[in-house]
């Protein structure tokens, strides 16, 4: 569903500078919403930024860490301030590095569900002003089908579980509002996330790919514009009466 100009919008996505948050972005401008491009380095925005202005839409690159809550304050009053008053946001930045448990580090779990968990936790916060006072709002949270466990990374697999209940208490308390809130819980996507996980377990990208697609019932791995337009639909003006939802977008059910 596209806006028209007499409904113009702004989004928020983080973690936009590249993978799915990068065509998160392009598919939320090409149906017409100004989008604020988060990430670590504004200048790795760039890519984004300039293919969105490319096709005619409007976008601003702002840098922060989502797990900087002074940080992510002053990404969301400049949004607002140059773009308008974010009313869309979807929760991407992420991490997932691999670690045993028994070789994981404090601070590897303290950093992992910081970005993955606090993160969206701190721009739902600080979006979430504008979308009250707009009487309308759309919130879509990055889970992953390692919400359902993930063997390799107890941290990354808490913290995408506790998206799904963020995401569901979210829908609860701000329904009357006019907000909703829904998760997306990909499975294997192309992106630097998944070629690093093919790195650290010493395997080609293309076999890495080959073997994850044997497993998948659509027999292909997801690209991320299969995730973009997930999210174009949750955030469209018709799917007002979807909330507190979660949507495995993993070319297959997941248990
Ligand atoms: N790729 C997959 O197979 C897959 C599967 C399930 C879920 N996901 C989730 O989808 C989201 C996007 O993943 P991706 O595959 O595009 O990963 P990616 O690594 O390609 O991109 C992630 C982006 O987030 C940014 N980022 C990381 N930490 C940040 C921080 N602290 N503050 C701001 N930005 C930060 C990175 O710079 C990068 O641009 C993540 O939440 C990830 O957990 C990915």
């Amino acid at each position: 569903m596209t806006y028209t100009t007499h409904d113009p919008r702004t989004a928020i996505v983080t973690g936009a500078a590249r993978g799915i948050g990068a065509a998160v972005a392009r598919q939320l401008a090409g149906d017409g919403l100004a989008v604020g491009v988060i990430d670590l380095d504004e200048a790795d925005c760039a890519g984004t930024v300039e293919a969105i202005r490319g096709d005619g839409g409007s976008a601003l690159a702002v840098a922060a860490d989502v797990a900087d809550e002074a940080a992510v304050s002053a990404a969301v009053a400049r949004i607002a301030a140059e773009l308008g008053p974010p009313t869309v946001l979807v929760n991407n930045a992420g991490v997932g590095p691999r670690a045993d448990l028994v070789e994981m580090s404090t601070e590897q779990w303290d950093t992992v569900l910081g970005i993955n968990l606090r993160g969206p936790f701190l721009a739902t916060r600080a979006v979430c002003p504008h979308m009250i006072e707009a009487g309308w709002g759309r919130i879509v949270t990055m889970s992953s089908i390692s919400a359902v466990g993930d063997a390799a990374r107890v941290d990354y697999g808490s913290a995408k579980a506790g998206l799904i209940g963020f995401t569901k208490s979210l829908a609860l308390q701000l329904g009357r509002h006019g907000i909703t809130a829904n998760a997306i819980a990909p499975g294997f996507v192309v992106s630097d996330m998944t070629r690093a996980s093919a790195r650290r377990l010493g395997l080609g990208f293309d076999e890495f790919r080959r073997n994850a697609a044997r497993s998948i019932p659509v027999g292909r791995v997801g690209q991320p514009e299969d995730i973009a337009h997930t999210a174009s639909y949750l955030v469209s003006p018709g799917a007002g009466f979807v909330s507190g939802q979660v949507i495995y977008v993993a070319g297959g059910p997941v248990d």
